[in-house]
């Protein structure tokens, strides 16, 4: 419409006037992914985000995601000004992880290795030795097992279950998970597959064990959209955030893409799976963030040097 080309044009000239890079996550609104990408920012995983924001010269850096995406930001970036649309976008992995809990459960396992997913608070980082995304999780953590370490792994814990089964390192886990992901139903993803029985089924690792079993793929955000690119099947069932079919679609226009079930008969389901927190990223907060500077995220410099040393292990550990 008229009214989002002119917010859009909007933008564009306040990202310009400010020095400012729009950096969004696949599983925003499609309208700010592709703002991303025409301003010269970018659409990634989060791990990609995290790279993203200390490679890039800009000197304010504007995170559509979540919390804990712009919080990462800001710790490897203290310098530079973090901005986000709405400092209220939080995660479940993250709101169920309080530092204090969680910094008992490490106190009693003192022998072991934490690892954290970056979807926690900058406390909870400081407390690890090392920060993973799902797009790292599983090298690191084989890593750390041919080491012989003995890991303590938080919050999430389907993904922490994925990564023991296929490393078999020996892991404590955190009992947290993702509410949008958790609902995705095994039944029903089976009555699917046979409906479909030539659709490669792609799965985000934060969902249960019995959907990650009937995966073809399973991988983070960038990951999933890279087997939509490359592998020859025309269908494909996609177990994660709907928001990710902006960009499957713009890459590969000709694949069929259904939407995992999260209840029920088996029927596709195309945005049954959304974060609640990721749809609270608008173009109209956007515009009002860099309007009026509202949205910045701070981190207190001696919590961010703490935070910095796990999350920076990570990315060495990455390149
Ligand atoms: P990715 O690192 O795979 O993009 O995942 C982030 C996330 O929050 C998934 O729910
Ligand atoms: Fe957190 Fe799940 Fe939302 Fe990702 S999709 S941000 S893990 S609640």
């Amino acid at each position: 419409t008229q009214e989002k080309a002119a917010l859009k044009e909007r933008i564009k000239l306040l990202l310009n006037e400010q020095n400012a890079v729009l950096v969004a996550h696949y599983y925003t609104d499609g309208d700010l992914q592709d703002l991303a990408e025409e301003t010269g920012g970018c659409v990634a995983d989060s791990l990609e985000m995290a790279r993203f924001g200390t490679e890039h010269p800009a000197q304010t850096l504007v995170v559509a995601g979540v919390r804990f995406m712009g919080e990462t930001s800001k710790i490897l970036n203290n310098e530079k000004r973090v901005l986000m649309p709405d400092l209220e976008a939080t995660c479940s992995l993250d709101e169920n992880c309080p530092i204090d809990l969680f910094a008992d459960f490490c106190d009693r396992h003192p022998e072991h290795t934490v690892v954290v997913y970056a979807n926690t608070s900058a406390e909870v980082k400081a407390r690890s030795h090392w920060v993973v995304t799902s797009g790292i999780a599983l090298p690191v953590i084989r890593h750390l097992a041919e080491k012989g370490e003995k890991i303590l792994w938080g919050p999430d814990r389907h993904l922490g279950r994925y990564v023991q089964r296929l490393t078999g390192a020996e892991m404590l886990l955190w009992p947290g998970s993702c509410v949008v992901h958790e609902e995705f139903k095994a039944d029903a993803l089976r009555q699917l597959r046979a409906l479909h029985p030539q659709a490669a089924v792609l799965v985000h690792p934060e969902s249960p064990q019995d959907v990650v079993d009937q995966a073809d793929v399973v991988g983070s955000t960038t990951a999933l959209i890279q087997a939509v690119c490359t592998l020859p099947n025309k269908e494909f069932i996609v177990a994660t955030d709907a928001g990710i079919f902006n960009k499957m679609r713009q890459l590969a226009p000709d694949k069929i893409l259904l939407g995992a079930p999260t209840a029920g008969e088996g029927a596709s389901c195309e945005s049954c799976a959304r974060c609640p927190w990721m749809e609270m990223n608008t173009l109209q907060k956007l515009a009002q963030t860099l309007e009026t500077g509202a949205g910045e995220i701070h981190v207190a410099a001696d919590l961010a040097a703490r935070a910095r040393v796990p999350i920076q292990r990570m990315l060495d550990f990455a390149k």
